[in-house]
């Protein structure tokens, strides 16, 4: 028996019950007498939301003061493992020297729709990108000996209805889009904890969903760490223990803890499932909370996070208007100029430790307010503006979202920005000035003046160092870098999920499916206003030389991919490339092309660098639900390069040799499956010359022709037996060839 095992065999009923819910808002049980200590939980996860008193999980009261970094949605953008492993490992430091055991997050939900009030706090809308991007900011929090909580789990796309709506998603749905950035983070790096969310998934509260918590999470992807509920998530606790659900939070109410024991005595709960949760538990707290100490200088991290903003913001337009000088002809508009929008509202409110404006690092420049950070902006606002402008040859506004539009809690109901800054940017631009926009926004706005602006610089949610890196970004002393996480829409109406978001009543169905994002936009060629993966610089870069190691791939290899990618301007740079993959063999229905690697690679002018990317098994596979497992099908795939979902520069075709569908015919099974392999070919071509030798078929026109076809080939075998006049021991034997030649 180990020492964890035999702990929990000292403790009372009582104890092991009350070690699964906390003792208050942030901390887990003590138990003195067996020195089982308590640990502490903050929220974040772009900084430390440590709350010492008035403990909330709205981002209401106070916490301590913190740096905060970049939230997710801007993070995501910088495509780069190495500074959101750095990022963590900065957090990490902060954690062990506050106390604070674990920090809850990071949210790696999908962004399903646009209007999602917490997109900012999530990755992308790839479960690809979204995965790889947690999964080195968890190994560098981690590897500081600082525990994460990988949150929501599953399903938690919307903000409406949040701890009541069932999210009805189809299994592969799920495995395709919504669990892979999970199933990473805990494959790979092997989170202390997953919080599982509130709401239900196909009917099931995930507090209470066995499927989710069990079987998929630790049977099929070795989770070890306990799930924590998501705060006050918890509906029926002896349920929610029996399906996977360790610890209860918030703590503070015993009535759950003792309708365990009750549950116990009464042989309701066996006791072993209890234990195990009790010993999940202990083997996260006990290494967790061994008194540490960490040095972290918040200067320093102050700086890494102007730095990090500055790597992740997206120059979406430029048409020659950036770098800029900055000087007395320059004019800085919209007080997000004096104080930027740079977090989002609820439970990851960070009390940012020092936070400036652009305008304290602009020396020089002339600046009216035009409108407040809130969005309004009067006529006499805007005609100060218009006066201002006439003497400056650019003016750069700092639009972006008030914090009323995005927060925890409840979701946007469109994607405008507020009408003043929206009338304000399109004055300025009639005007006939050089307007350049800086955006603050946590996802992604309508730009009706896109057409007239000269430049747009999307800062997202750049922390407390976004005035200082978005100062850097203008001035070329940093050239942009980042790339979008998610497709920006022309409307709202052309989003995959518009009809079905947030739902009704009860629930909300993801009819959409598998196409979410640029897998329905690039599969439907749909006009958007920024695609996926785009992000200019102030560089060039060109693309050449793709190789494959081999024009064929077989199960259990790996296909390298190589590609050269040259700097062909006039500064150094960072170019993100991106590796999508297009299944062609017919086999599914599935997205034109899936993004299956990514890299960030730094370039001086004129330099070259070869990247490498290697594709197994689950780069061509689809879920198939039929078998509930993942199936690469046989057939053409091409491998597509590019500078982003709209912009492929390179192709190379690979054939892909996966396990041919196998399937037991009968009488449902139409001609043209039968045809279509290469097995039972063969048998369907006897059988029509012993059948209809003499075809009829030859005084029809071409036009009937390709109808009868058409429908024959739609035909199940049941139908084809009558058609053909065959005897019920002639089907059956047809039936049995036709099997037969599979095997065979
Ligand atoms: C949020 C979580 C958060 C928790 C604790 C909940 O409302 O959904 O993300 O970690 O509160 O504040």
């Amino acid at each position: 028996m180990d020492d964890i095992k035999a702990l929990t065999q000292k403790m009372t009923l009582e104890e092991k019950a009350g070690l699964c819910s906390g003792s208050d808002f942030w901390h887990t049980k003590a138990v003195k007498r067996l020195s089982i200590p308590s640990l502490m939980m903050s929220d974040g996860p772009h900084g430390l939301r440590k709350q010492e008193e008035g403990a909330d999980h709205l981002g209401i009261h106070d916490s301590i003061k913190a740096v905060c970094f970049p939230a997710a949605c801007a993070t995501a953008c910088s495509f780069d493992r190495t500074l959101l492993y750095e990022m963590g490992s900065a957090l990490g430091k902060e954690c062990r020297a506050e106390g604070v055991a674990v920090l809850l997050g990071p949210a790696v939900n999908i962004k399903r729709s646009p209007l999602c009030g917490r997109n900012f706090e999530y990755f992308s809308e790839d479960p690809f990108l979204a995965g790889e991007l947690a999964c080195a900011f968890v190994q560098g929090m981690q590897g500081e000996g600082a525990g994460v909580s990988v949150k929501h789990f599953a399903a938690n796309n919307q903000e409406t209805r949040r701890m009541s709506v069932s999210s009805e998603v189809s299994e592969r749905a799920l495995r395709e889009i919504y669990f892979p950035a999970f199933e990473k983070v805990v494959k790979d790096a092997k989170p202390a904890t997953v919080m599982c969310s509130y709401n239900k998934l196909n009917g099931v509260y995930a507090s209470e969903n066995e499927w989710l918590l069990t079987d998929v999470l630790r049977k099929e992807w070795g989770f070890g760490g306990f799930v924590v509920s998501d705060w006050y998530a918890v509906s029926d606790r002896v349920k929610g223990l029996k399906a996977g659900l360790d610890l209860e939070m918030p703590g503070g109410d015993e009535e759950n803890d003792k309708k365990i024991v009750a549950a116990v005595r009464s042989g309701e709960l066996s006791e072993e499932v209890l234990d195990e949760a009790v010993e999940r538990i202990l083997r996260v707290i006990l290494p967790l909370s061994k008194e540490r100490t960490a040095p972290f200088d918040r200067g320093c991290d102050h700086k890494k996070a102007v730095s990090i903003a500055a790597e992740s913001a997206v120059l979406l337009k430029n048409e020659g208007a950036l770098p800029l000088a900055l000087g007395e002809d320059v004019l800085f508009v919209g007080e997000f100029a004096e104080r930027p929008r740079f977090q989002g509202g609820g439970s990851s409110h960070i009390n940012a430790w020092r936070a400036e404006g652009a305008l304290a690092f602009a020396e020089g420049v002339r600046y009216v307010r035009g409108f407040g950070t809130d969005g309004e902006g009067t006529e006499e606002d805007m005609k100060e503006a218009l006066a201002a402008a006439k003497e400056a040859k650019t003016v750069v506004v700092f639009a972006g979202l008030p914090d009323r539009y995005e927060s925890e809690g409840y979701d946007r109901t469109h994607m405008r920005l507020p009408e003043a800054e929206d009338r304000l940017i399109d004055a300025l631009c009639e005007a006939g000035k050089k307007v350049v926009v800086v955006l603050h926004s946590g996802s992604p706005v309508e730009m009706p003046w896109i057409g007239k602006a000269d430049a747009v610089l999307e800062m997202y949610l750049a922390g407390e160092g976004a005035g200082e890196a978005a100062v850097r970004l203008l001035t070329g002393e940093e050239n942009p870098s980042g790339k979008l996480a998610e497709s920006f829409p022309l409307r709202l109406e052309d989003t995959p999920s518009y009809l079905n978001f947030p739902g009704d009543k009860e629930c909300v169905r993801y009819a959409e499916d598998v196409f979410v994002g640029y897998r329905y936009f690039d599969s439907k060629k749909e006009e958007v206003l920024f695609p996926f993966g785009h992000g200019l610089s102030y560089t060039t870069f060109e693309y050449s030389d793709l190789k494959l190691s081999s024009n064929e791939w077989r199960e259990g290899e790996s296909l390298i991919v190589t590609f050269t990618v040259t700097n062909t301007g006039a500064r150094a740079g960072k170019e993100v490339v991106e590796l999508y993959v297009s299944d062609q063999s017919g086999e599914a229905v599935r997205p034109v092309h899936e993004l299956k690697g990514f890299e960030k690679v730094a370039l001086q002018p004129g330099e070259s660098k070869q990247v490498k990317f290697e594709l197994g098994g689950r780069a061509f596979a689809y879920f198939d639900e039929k078998t509930h497992g993942w199936r690469v099908p046989n057939g053409k795939f091409v491998v597509e390069a590019g500078a982003s979902s709209r912009d492929l520069r390179l192709f190379a075709e690979v054939a892909v040799h996966g396990r041919a569908v196998a399937f037991r015919v009968d009488g449902d099974t139409t001609v043209e499956q039968l045809f279509s392999h290469p097995a039972t070919r063969a048998v369907m071509q006897g059988l029509l010359k012993k059948f209809r030798p003499g075809s009829s078929d030859d005084k029809l026109g071409d036009t009937d022709r390709e109808m009868m076809r058409a429908a024959y080939l739609q035909a199940p075998l049941r139908t084809v037996r009558l058609a053909l006049n065959m005897t019920m021991e002639q089907y059956e034997g047809l039936l049995n060839a036709l099997n037969g030649a599979f095997e065979g």
